[in-house]
Formats: C-alpha cells, sequence, structure tokens
C-alpha cells in the first residue's frame, strides 16, 4: 500500500471499525434464533435515532439511544424480552472484542497520534477500550458527548484536530461506516474506509481517499 506523506495523526471511529459488535450478535440469542436480524434492525435504528435527535436538537447519550433503540428492535420484531435479557444484551456493548489485527495494527502507527472519535458515550468507550485491551495503542479517547450531536455534524468532526493539535487535512479518518467516512472528508479529514463487509460505495461524491479490508492494510 503506497504510503500517505503528510499524515500527522491517525483518528479512528469505533464500533464496527476497531470493536467487533458480534458479542451483541451472541447475547442475542437468549432471546431470537435470529441475532442476526436482531443486531442488524438494532444497530440501524441506533443509527437513526443520533441522525433523529441531532437534527431535532434532542441529544441523549449513546447508551440512552441504544437502549432506546433495542426497545423498538424487540416490538418490532415482535420478540419477548425480560429486563434482565435486556440488560445483558446492553452490556454486550461494554465488553466487545476488537477485531483481531487491531492491536498490531494500531501498534504499527506508534509514534504519531492515535484517537477514538466515537458516538459512543465516554464510560461505554472507556469499557470497550479496556475490555478489548487497547488502552495502550490510543493517546486520545474522544466522545461526541463533548458537543452534544452526532455524526456526521461538523462539530463532531472539529474535536479530534483541536484535541491532537493536527489540521484536519493532515490527519487519517478511519471507520468502516462509509457515511462516517462521507461525514469526515467532508469536513476535511483524508479518509480510509476500512470496507469489512464488502459493501457497496455510498452515492454521496465524497468517497473514501483509500480503501481497506482490515486496518493492518493502512498507508503508513
Ligand atoms: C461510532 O463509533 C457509531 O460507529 C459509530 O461513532
Amino acid at each position: 500500500m503506497p504510503a500517505m506523506p503528510g499524515v500527522g495523526g491517525y483518528v479512528f471511529d469505533a464500533y464496527g471499525t476497531l470493536f467487533d459488535v458480534h458479542s451483541v450478535v451472541e447475547a442475542g440469542r437468549e432471546i431470537t434464533a435470529d441475532p442476526q436480524a436482531l443486531s442488524l434492525t438494532w444497530r440501524q435504528k441506533q443509527l437513526e435515532y443520533t441522525w433523529l435527535r441531532t437534527l431535532m436538537g434532542r441529544y441523549e447519550d449513546f447508551w440512552a439511544v441504544t437502549e432506546s433503540a433495542l426497545r423498538w428492535t424487540i416490538r418490532r420484531l415482535r420478540l419477548e424480552a425480560t429486563d434482565a435479557q435486556r440488560r445483558r444484551l446492553m452490556e454486550a456493548y461494554l465488553s466487545l472484542a476488537c477485531f483481531p489485527e487491531v492491536p498490531g495494527a494500531l501498534a504499527r502507527l506508534a509514534g504519531r497520534p492515535r484517537a477514538i472519535l466515537s458516538n459512543g458515550a465516554p464510560t461505554m468507550l472507556e469499557a470497550a477500550v479496556a475490555s478489548s485491551g487497547l488502552q495502550g495503542h490510543l493517546e486520545h479517547v474522544l466522545s461526541v458527548d463533548a458537543v452534544k450531536m452526532y455524526k456526521p455534524a461538523p462539530q463532531v468532526y472539529a474535536l479530534a484536530p483541536r484535541a491532537l493539535g493536527v489540521p484536519a487535512d493532515a490527519l487519517l479518518f478511519v471507520s468502516s461506516n462509509a457515511w462516517d467516512v462521507a461525514g469526515a472528508k467532508a469536513f476535511g479529514y483524508r479518509v480510509a474506509w476500512c470496507n469489512r463487509l464488502g459493501a457497496p460505495e455510498e452515492e454521496l461524491g465524497l468517497p473514501a481517499d483509500v480503501v481497506v479490508t482490515a486496518l493492518d492494510q493502512l498507508p503508513l
């Protein structure tokens, strides 16, 4: 992979990029024979609520939004879940594993600041960083909670250049979510899309500068 000259730091999305939300699917097995459908419907509604709440100016943190999205998903899929089962599904977000290549990929980028910039609430991100063992590989953990808005609001992407002291056009933003890549590109970052699932490009006129399928393919 050709090097990317002038990159002064790396900014990573969390869920789906560094952390594998598959453990949420495992917890779903308790209440459905199709935990994949539960996880996909839940994830889509979670994101919809972040966009709706931002546009309405009605911010609630990602834990609250994720819980509301779970309640909606359980009703939408006509499932039954006890409070304890719902709590176990939520707690899966606090003990996520990272994708296998992530620790080595982050270590390979050491020497320049490495940050998380995520919709996740601060306590959720702290828990996921600790459970995945990534604390030694990240200099900053940034949550949208600081600005009470969600991605792709530009105010969110403004957090990393400020925290890292590196202008956006010298930062490489990395996400598995193509809509997040578009938002960061619109703000002025260089962007890498980690297309883990072979998804089609978005039609937003904001293509990634580089596309990889795993983080150990990122240009140094
Ligand atoms: C994030 O971690 C939700 O994946 C999105 O910001």
